[in-house]
């Protein structure tokens, strides 16, 4: 791609002239359903096609920060997305994406090398994350009690002036008063992307989703009238969808209703059922560091990714 064309597309990161980067989230009300499984194919898809990406881990579980190894040996007291809420700086708060790439030996001896044994990383170029905290269960009352709080992430999209590209979002699967403070900043242009784990009851979760965030939408428009919050879903995910190998019933009649129901409105999307994504976690890398390239997760969210308007920012 021309810089010149780079240049114009990187504006396009910047909808509405603003400062703060295109928004994305996966976000449904049911816990164990893709969210982060998508974020991280996304994050570091989008990183791999050259765009400068960010993760915000809002979980308490922090299985983004597990994946990413924002954890490991991050040194103590280390500010996290729970200190960032609090006034610390966005860059003090982010540390580099990384995956192991040979793990941990704890029988290596360390006689002649006191490192003998310890994992080993490689690093993904262009890939951050602010490492998530478990204090963020305490996020609602403590905003019960300050309301100010609630407006933190809009205020850190207010004062940004870096040069990402875009900010992807892992959130916890209930529309809490910490969902809604990282959604506030939503505009038309950022996305909502729901994953829909298509073996469960999640179809019926999605319409819930639908509900909430409307409105959420009401309520905060009703409170403020300077900019417009507006959390918008144009994309479904379908995840887990059978396969000729992994062939399943109910799969296929949630797929069948579910394009029935949403079809005409949304794009939907399918990702295959894949046992690879569900090793991540395990591995602490995501697929992508797997080393084929051509997995099946892979190329199905590498169609998302385009669908979500991303090109590829590599030069041919
Ligand atoms: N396409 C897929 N094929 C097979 N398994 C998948 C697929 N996508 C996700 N999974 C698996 O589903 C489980 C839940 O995924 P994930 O952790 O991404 O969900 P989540 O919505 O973030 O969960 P939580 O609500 O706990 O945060 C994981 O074991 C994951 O490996
Ligand atoms: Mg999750």
């Amino acid at each position: 791609m021309s810089k010149t064309t780079l240049a114009r597309h990187r504006r396009d990161m910047r909808p509405n002239g603003r400062n703060w980067p295109l928004l994305l989230a996966a976000f449904i009300i049911t816990g164990g359903s893709a969210k982060t499984s998508t974020i991280i194919m996304l994050a570091v898809t989008l990183a791999l096609r050259g765009y400068k990406v960010r993760v915000f881990d809002f979980d308490h579980q922090r299985s983004a920060s597990h994946i990413l190894c924002a954890m490991d040996e991050l040194p103590a007291g280390h500010p996290t997305i729970w200190e960032l809420m609090h006034g610390a700086s966005l860059e003090e708060c982010s540390v580099p994406a990384r995956y192991v790439s040979v793990p941990a030996n704890p029988g290596a001896s360390t006689q002649d090398d006191p490192q003998a044994g310890n994992a080993q990383y490689e690093m993904i170029e262009g890939l951050s994350i602010v490492p998530g905290s478990r204090n963020v269960k305490n996020f609602d009352t403590e905003s019960a009690q300050d309301g100010m709080l609630l407006t933190w992430f809009r205020e850190l999209c207010d004062a940004y002036d870096g040069d990402d590209d875009v900010w992807l979002l892992d959130l916890p699967a209930s529309l809490s008063k910490l969902v809604v403070s990282a959604l506030i900043p939503f505009q038309e242009e950022d996305e909502i992307v729901p994953p829909v784990l298509v073996t469960s009851k999640e179809a019926t979760d999605l319409k819930a989703t639908f509900e909430e965030l409307a409105e959420m939408r009401k309520q905060q428009n009703a409170r403020s009238r300077i900019r417009k919050t507006e959390p918008t879903i144009k994309h479904i995910l379908m995840c887990g969808t059978p396969t000729p190998s992994r062939p399943d019933s109910e799969g296929d009649l949630t797929v069948a209703a579910m394009k029935e129901t949403y079809g005409e409105h949304f794009t939907l999307h399918t990702v295959k059922w894949s046992g690879v994504i569900r090793q991540q976690h395990r591995r602490q890398a995501p697929v992508h560091a797997f080393g084929n390239r051509n997995a099946a997760p892979i190329e199905d969210y590498n169609k998302v990714a385009t669908a979500l308007g991303f090109q590829d920012l590599n030069p041919a």
